[in-house]
């Protein structure tokens, strides 16, 4: 996978698939699927750290992240998130910050909004790092949006979300996620732009899906917002596990002779 499979893909109508990934032993589980690629997303802060949203993703953890995943997955595309106000300093500190994360092995950086990332971007991808634009639900800005809020639900803000998603294409995204946004609403981006878009409480009209891994594999029962669909029940199977090995080293049967020297 590459930028030109991206745009190949929405050319045939082929969906992309991405999943969120934050560590090596994930990354080598999903290197062996058919997942067009992976989401280092500041969202790391949440699964992986137990903060309650993604202003507490930083620079070191992101840099951490990307590389445990590129020595994992060493035959899918990665993206990486730039976290919180990492690209907002100046263009020199941005750059800096870009160059960390493609050095600690993404393939391409994700950033939220446009408004005064364009300059950013164009410098970016015309340096040689693709970049992946995120509009609607962008959860760096929550506490101007108040809180984790559908997007897009008025016509003054469907015609704003139309705006920046064509202001990112124009500024060189190579594709847009679109986060939370009402199904129709993406379905129009979707149709407006050239670049492919992937969705996320997006409904069924984007160009793909993204996930984050916790979630699609129901290892978190508590958290069911109505855009996740958990494809296992990740928390009992491995609860499972993790019970009959209590079990088998109180009663004895574990170790047998097999597993000693
Ligand atoms: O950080 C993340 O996981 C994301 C996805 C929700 C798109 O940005």
């Amino acid at each position: 996978m590459n930028i030109f499979s991206f745009q190949q893909k929405k050319e045939q109508q082929e969906k992309i698939t991405m999943i969120t990934c934050y560590d090596y032993t994930s990354a080598k589980l999903l290197s062996t699927t058919t997942t067009d690629c992976l989401l280092v997303g500041d969202s790391v802060a949440m699964t992986m750290h137990g903060f309650k949203d993604t202003i507490a993703a930083t620079m070191v953890m992101m840099q951490m992240h990307t590389a445990a995943v590129a020595r994992g997955a060493t035959n899918k595309f990665i993206v990486t998130d730039l976290p919180f106000l990492s690209y907002r300093k100046s263009l020199s500190k941005s750059v800096t910050a870009a160059q960390q994360l493609m050095q600690a092995g993404a393939n391409a950086l994700k950033l939220e909004g446009v408004m005064g990332n364009e300059v950013l971007i164009k410098h970016l991808s015309s340096s040689g790092i693709p970049i992946m634009g995120h509009l609607g639900l962008t959860p760096q800005f929550i506490h101007h949006l108040g809180g984790f809020k559908v997007q897009g639900k008025t016509e003054e803000s469907v015609k704003r979300l139309k705006e920046e998603a064509l202001a990112l294409q124009a500024a060189g995204c190579f594709a847009i996620v679109l986060e939370c946004v009402p199904a129709q609403v993406a379905k129009a981006i979707t149709q407006l732009l050239a670049i492919p878009t992937i969705g996320i409480g997006a409904g069924p009209e984007t160009d793909g899906q993204v996930l984050v891994i916790q979630d699609l594999l129901g290892l978190n029962p508590d958290f069911k917002p109505r855009f996740v669909k958990a494809f296992t029940n990740g928390h009992e199977q491995l609860k499972a596990g993790i019970d009959a090995y209590l079990q088998s080293v109180k009663s004895g049967e574990f170790p047998q002779h097999e597993h000693s020297f």
